[in-house]
C-alpha cells in the first residue's frame, strides 16, 4: 500500500476483465493498476487503450511482484479456486469473479486459505451493486415493505457461443444474479434448499454430468419466514438476458423488476385499512418506479466517478471501490469469504437437490 492507496492487478482481460481494469483506474484510492493476460495481443490492446504500462503474461509474475497489494481474478470459471488460493498464499488480497467454486470441498479450501493467510477475499457478484438493488435495499432497511411474504429471482441467459466452460454448467452453480440481490437486500443467509431440474441437455453437452438446461429452487433463509424462489437457465433457452430480475412481495409494498430491457420496475403499494362498505380486499396502487441515478446511490467518494465514467458496466465501480475500501479500512468487504461461501454452497446444494429429485439439502455457512 502506498500512502493509503491500493496497488492492484486485474487478471484475465476477456469480455468482462477489461471493464474492471478501467473501473480500478478511475478510483480515488488506487495507486496504480496492472493487467495480466496470456493472450499478448489482447494484453497490449487493453494496455494501450487504458494507458496501463504494468503488463504481465501470467499470474505467477504478478504474484512474484512486490508492486501489488491485491489481485482481481476475472479468469475462466475452472481456474477460480486454485488462483484464489495462490493469490492469498502469495500475501495479496483477492477479489474473484463469480463463481467462487463449483463444489463444497473447494468452497472449504478457499475459506481455509483466507483464515490461514488473513488476506481479504471478496466475491464480485455484480448485481448487488445495480441501481435497483441499492435502492430496494434502502427501502427494505427503512421498513417500507412491511412483513416480507415472498421473494423471487431469475437468471435467464442464452450461453450458446460462450467459452467452452459454460457448456452444460448446472444453472444453479451460477444462481448468484438471482439469489445475491435478495440476500444482500435482506441480510439473510441460506439454511436449506429443495430444487428440481427442468429440460434436457443432449448427452454431448453434459461435461459437468448434469442433464438439465434449467433449474428451479426454493431456498429457506435464516431469520425470515419468507422463502426465496430462484430459477436459472442458460442452455437452449429462447430468452435474452436482463439484469436485475428480482421480486420482493411484502404486506405493504411489493417490487417487481421489469420484463424487458428499457422498462422501469413496478411497485405495488397497499393502502392502509380495508375498503369501505363491505368491499373485499385492499386498494393497491400500481406505478412504475423512477429509480434514482446510480451516482445518487453510491458512496460520496465515487459519486463523481460514476457520474462522469464512460464504463459500460457501472456496477463495477462501487464493487471495486468496496473491495479497495475494505482493505484500506481493515474490515470485511460486502461479500466476504463467509458470505461468498454460503451463497456458493446454496447453488451447489441446489444442484445436488435437483440430482436427488428435490430432496432437501442443508446449506453450510448459514448464520
Ligand atoms: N456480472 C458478472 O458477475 C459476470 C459477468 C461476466 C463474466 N463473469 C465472470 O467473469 C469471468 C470472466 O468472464 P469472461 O466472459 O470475461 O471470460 P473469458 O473466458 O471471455 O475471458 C477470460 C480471460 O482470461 C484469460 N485467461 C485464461 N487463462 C488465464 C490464466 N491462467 N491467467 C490469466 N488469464 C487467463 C483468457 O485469455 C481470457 O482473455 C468468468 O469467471 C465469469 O464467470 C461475471
Amino acid at each position: 500500500m502506498t500512502a493509503g492507496k491500493i496497488r492492484i492487478a486485474v487478471v484475465g482481460l476477456g469480455n468482462f476483465g477489461q471493464t474492471w481494469a478501467a473501473a480500478y483506474a478511475a478510483l480515488p484510492d488506487v495507486a496504480h493498476v496492472g493487467i495480466c493476460e496470456p493472450d499478448e495481443r489482447l494484453l497490449n490492446t487493453v494496455g494501450n487503450k487504458l494507458g496501463i504500462e504494468r503488463r504481465h503474461g501470467d499470474l505467477a509474475s504478478v504474484l512474484a511482484s512486490d508492486e501489488y497489494d491485491a489481485v482481481h481474478l476475472v479468469t475462466p470459471i475452472p481456474l477460480h479456486v486454485e488462483q484464489s488460493i495462490a493469490v492469498m498464499k502469495s500475501g495479496k488480497h483477492c477479489a474473484c469473479a463469480i463463481p467462487m467454486a463449483l463444489s463444497l470441498e473447494d468452497v472449504d479450501r478457499v475459506v481455509a486459505t483466507k483464515k490461514e493467510t488473513g488476506q481479504t477475499y471478496m466475491l464480485m457478484e455484480t448485481e448487488i451493486a445495480s441501481a435497483a438493488c441499492l435502492y430496494v435495499r434502502r427501502l427494505y432497511r427503512d421498513g417500507a415493505f412491511g412483513d416480507l411474504q415472498l421473494m423471487r429471482g431469475v437468471h435467464y441467459q442464452n450461453m450458446e457461443g460462450w467459452p467452452d466452460y459454460w457448456r452444460g454448467l448446472p444453472p444453479m452453480y451460477y444462481c448468484y444474479h438471482g439469489l445475491g440481490p435478495l440476500l444482500h437486500v435482506t441480510g439473510c443467509t441460506v439454511a436449506g434448499v429443495q430444487c428440481r431440474g427442468s429440460g434436457t441437455l443432449p448427452e454431448e453437452e453434459r461435461q459437468y454430468g448434469s442433464p438439465y438446461t434449467t433449474e428451479s429452487a426454493v431456498f429457506e433463509l435464516t431469520g425470515l419466514d419468507a422463502i426465496c424462489e430462484i430459477t436459472a437457465s442458460f442452455h437452449r433457452f429462447a430468452r435474452s438476458f436482463l439484469s436485475d430480475r428480482f421480486y420482493l412481495y411484502g404486506s405493504r409494498l411489493s417490487f417487481e423488476s421489469p420484463q424487458i430491457a428499457g422498462e422501469d420496475p413496478v411497485v405495488f403499494e397497499a393502502e392502509a385499512g380495508v375498503l369501505p362498505d363491505g368491499q373485499r380486499g385492499r386498494k393497491v396502487s400500481v406505478k412504475r418506479m423512477d429509480l434514482p441515478p446510480m451516482a445518487d446511490l453510491v458512496p460520496d467518494a465515487i459519486a463523481e466517478v460514476v457520474r462522469t465514467s464512460r464504463i459500460r458496466r457501472q456496477t463495477g465501480i462501487p464493487m471495486a471501490h468496496e473491495f479497495v475500501r475494505s482493505i484500506v479500512e481493515h474490515r470485511p468487504p460486502a461479500v466476504d469469504v463467509f458470505t461468498a461461501a454460503n451463497w456458493t454452497a446454496a447453488g451447489v446444494c441446489a444442484h445436488e437437490s435437483a440430482m436427488r429429485n428435490g430432496e432437501r439439502v442443508a446449506v453450510p455457512y448459514c448464520e
